[in-house]
């Protein structure tokens, strides 16, 4: 079996890879540090627990299984925090993943798949947005992904290194089979912390505010099911393992649901009321994020199967219902 490494594979979407790419004949092994993953999550091939700043263990793990691919999965994401801590951003999702590519291509381990992000576009001077939309990100943490963008590029003219980047824009919803889903401890992402409210762990959730140039003045944002996202990634290392050119493409579904109407179809699919409360802006966040996945369709061939917000906020809620403290471990 082909042996793909996943750095960040105890997380929510690096766990969703590793099932998709055990489903789909590949062979993942997980490199997580556990600081924001779950050993629990681990389930599909070998396990480290580790930095990808170590370069020993890298060595290691490069000598023993060869893998043919690395997908990076392993970065701190949450927005607010980067803005308070860039220290820690910089350290992490810049620094360590330099080590990283440093030590691939010290192992001639030369295909590199980047979860990257909307964030690296800042806010939008045309919706949606293309993959050539100018990148100025408005905080630490998108400017962290854009760096490595930029870095990736110079390893391709360097050292040959074959990259694909995918901007996400904002990743849901869980494991169709209630198997894995998302468990952020703080947990800052809407969908989980509306469903929270849905079962009573909170009393309401604040709507970081409602003055924004939108429809009902609500953020808008472009919400994308986490097997889709799974999906591109297969894709995406397809086409490099068969020697196609990579490149960066938006992960998106090209419509936007604002903070009200995600807090509407949360109460529809979960039969609850949600308490609300408008709050001032969170720093940091765009009014308005909707993709154009164009090129992830023609070049990819990627087809978004689960597209409908209803099944995003279906699949969180039955696990959440499942799960509601998250992962034991
Ligand atoms: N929001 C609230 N209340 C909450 C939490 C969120 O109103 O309690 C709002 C936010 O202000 C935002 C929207 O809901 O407008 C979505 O917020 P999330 O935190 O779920 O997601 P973000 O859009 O902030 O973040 C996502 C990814 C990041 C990525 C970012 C790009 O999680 O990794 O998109 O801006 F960087």
């Amino acid at each position: 079996m082909t042996e793909i490494l996943v750095v960040g594979g105890a997380g929510y979407i690096g766990s969703t890879m590793c099932k998709h790419l055990k489903k789909n004949g590949y062979q993942p092994i997980v490199l997580d540090n556990l600081i924001t993953g779950h050993r629990q999550s681990v389930k599909w091939g070998p396990f480290f627990e580790g930095s990808i700043e170590d370069t020993a263990l890298l060595n290691h793990i490069f000598t023993k299984h060869r893998p043919k691919a690395v997908m990076h999965f392993a970065a701190f994401c949450y927005v607010n925090e980067s803005i308070k801590e860039p220290g820690k951003y910089y350290r992490n999702n810049v620094g360590a993943t330099i080590n990283l590519l440093q030590t691939m291509v010290e192992h001639n381990i030369l295909n590199f798949i980047f979860s990257s992000s909307c964030a690296t576009y800042g806010e939008p001077v045309e919706i949606p947005i293309t993959e050539n939309h100018p990148q100025h990100p408005i905080n630490p943490y998108g400017k962290t992904k854009l760096m490595v963008e930029q870095i990736i590029a110079d390893y391709n003219v360097a050292h040959d290194l074959q990259f694909v980047s995918l901007r996400y824009f904002n990743a849901g919803g869980a494991d169709p089979d209630g198997e894995l889903g998302e468990d952020h401890k703080p947990e800052p992402h809407l969908i989980p912390l509306v469903l929270r409210t849905a079962m009573g762990l909170r009393d309401k959730i604040y709507i970081f505010g409602d003055d924004y140039p939108t429809k009902d003045g609500t953020c808008i944002r472009d919400y994308i099911h986490i097997n889709d996202i799974a999906q591109a990634h297969l894709l995406a290392l397809e086409r490099l393992l068969n020697r196609k050119p990579g490149g960066v493409y938006n992960l998106g579904n090209g419509g936007g649901y604002s903070v009200k109407e995600v807090i509407e179809v949360a109460q529809i699919v979960t039969g609850k009321q949600i308490q609300t409360e408008v709050v001032k802006r969170r720093e940091g966040d765009p009014g308005i994020l909707i993709s154009t996945s164009d090129k992830a369709h023609k070049e990819l061939g990627w087809e978004p199967k689960f597209t409908d917000l209803n099944y995003i906020i279906e699949t969180a809620w039955h696990w959440c219902q499942r799960n509601p403290n998250g992962y034991e471990s």
